[in-house]
């Protein structure tokens, strides 16, 4: 299959070029696209054999769900049984935006989409190529992340072309993404509503809408037998080929740990990586060193997080060593990430 990869200008956005795009949708093929937080792999979620190819072209477990992706809130509410109230205030508050919330469904949607689950994720993203392009295909876009399964999430359409080349359809290019992380995703379908993924909308500004929201998720440590109830939490995502292991510590002891780490790898020829910050990149001496953005702007930090790792991978290196990044409001969804792609590999100094 030839994949072709077309340029849009999200302030401009060329609806000929998203109309062909939906078309390819509409007759249950695959068009990768621009969110706000990462790209999109998207097909027609009410088409069974669609969302299976979704499957075949990441190599994704088929019992991983699919979130459908709305442009409005009504239609969501076509294929779910109830929506909560406290539901309703978050939609209110946060979409169009980084969150996703899974409810009870109707039966509407397949299987395939949904990996058997009687549930369904819904998101409506905050971005125009991707709104535009779930209105123009009939409403409802089931998405994972468009990178190939195991791999970090792209946050450009060459990462996508990386991963999928000649395994779909099309490739809707509109730059680099704004966020890098995936959504939050909030489960109500029991009485508490819990955070099943942690991600750019955190839990207090969760609670500040509606009281108090649960926690779900592996992020204390490696969890043996924990069985997540977003299925997705449970593969070993982000990994990258190279060994990562996360220093954590005041930033004196994290620096000598890591130049000590690096000299006893390169007395055994191994080539290190290491993922610092804009306020440490100066002190590191030897290994191939880069930023992984501001400690004092942690959006810098979720925006370069997949790609320092995809870079790492392309240069070869056998090993990386990270800095922690436990900044105050998304650090929780960084490392989240981050412990994954490092198999939850820690030295604590
Ligand atoms: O930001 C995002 O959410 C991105 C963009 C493309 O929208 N999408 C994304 O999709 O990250 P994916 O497939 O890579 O991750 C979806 C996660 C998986 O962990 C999956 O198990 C969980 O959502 N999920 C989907 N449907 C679910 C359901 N009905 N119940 C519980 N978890 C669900
Ligand atoms: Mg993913």
């Amino acid at each position: 299959m030839n994949t072709i990869m077309e340029k849009l200008d999200a302030d401009r956005i060329d609806i000929k070029i998203i109309k062909n795009a939906a078309k390819v949708i509409r007759e249950g093929g695959l068009v990768a696209f621009p969110t706000e937080t990462v790209y999109g792999l998207g097909a027609d979620a009410l088409n069974s054999a669609a969302s299976e190819r979704i499957y075949a072209a990441k190599g994704r477990p088929s019992d991983n769900p699919l979130i459908v992706h709305i442009a409005e809130p009504a239609k969501g509410k076509l294929i779910v049984d109830n929506v909560p109230e406290k539901a309703e205030k978050l939609m209110r508050k946060f979409w169009p935006g980084p969150l996703t919330m899974v409810f009870k469904q109707n039966g509407g949607v397949p299987r395939e989409t949904t990996g058997g689950l009687d549930t369904v994720a819904l998101r409506m993203p905050n971005h125009p190529i991707a709104l535009s392009l779930i209105k123009e295909s009939g409403g409802f876009i089931a998405a994972p992340s468009a990178n190939s399964s195991g791999k970090p999430s792209p946050t450009s359409a060459e990462h996508v072309l990386l991963d999928l080349n000649g395994k779909i359809d099309m490739i809707l290019d509109g730059g680099m993404v704004e966020i890098g992380i995936e959504s939050t995703i909030v489960d109500f379908t029991e009485e508490i509503p819990s955070i099943l993924r942690p991600g750019y909308i955190t839990k207090e500004m969760i609670e500040q809408e509606i009281n108090y929201v649960n926690e779900d998720f592996a992020l204390k440590g490696k969890k043996e037998n924990f069985t997540p109830k977003a299925p997705g939490m449970k593969y070993r995502h982000y990994a990258p080929k190279a060994e990562l292991v996360i220093v954590s510590g005041i930033e004196k002891s994290v620096l000598e740990r890591i130049h000590l780490l690096i000299s006893e790898a390169e007395r055994i020829n191994k080539t290190v990586g290491i993922i610092a910050s804009d306020e440490t990149i100066g002190r590191y001496k030897r290994g191939i060193v880069r930023s992984i953005g501001a400690r004092s702007n942690e959006d810098t930090i979720a925006g370069s997080l997949y790609g320092i790792l995809r870079e790492f991978d392309a240069l070869n290196v056998d090993m990386i060593y990270s800095e922690s990044f436990d900044t105050p409001r998304i650090g929780q969804a960084i490392m989240n990430r981050l412990l994954k792609a490092a198999g939850y590999h820690v030295i604590k100094v």
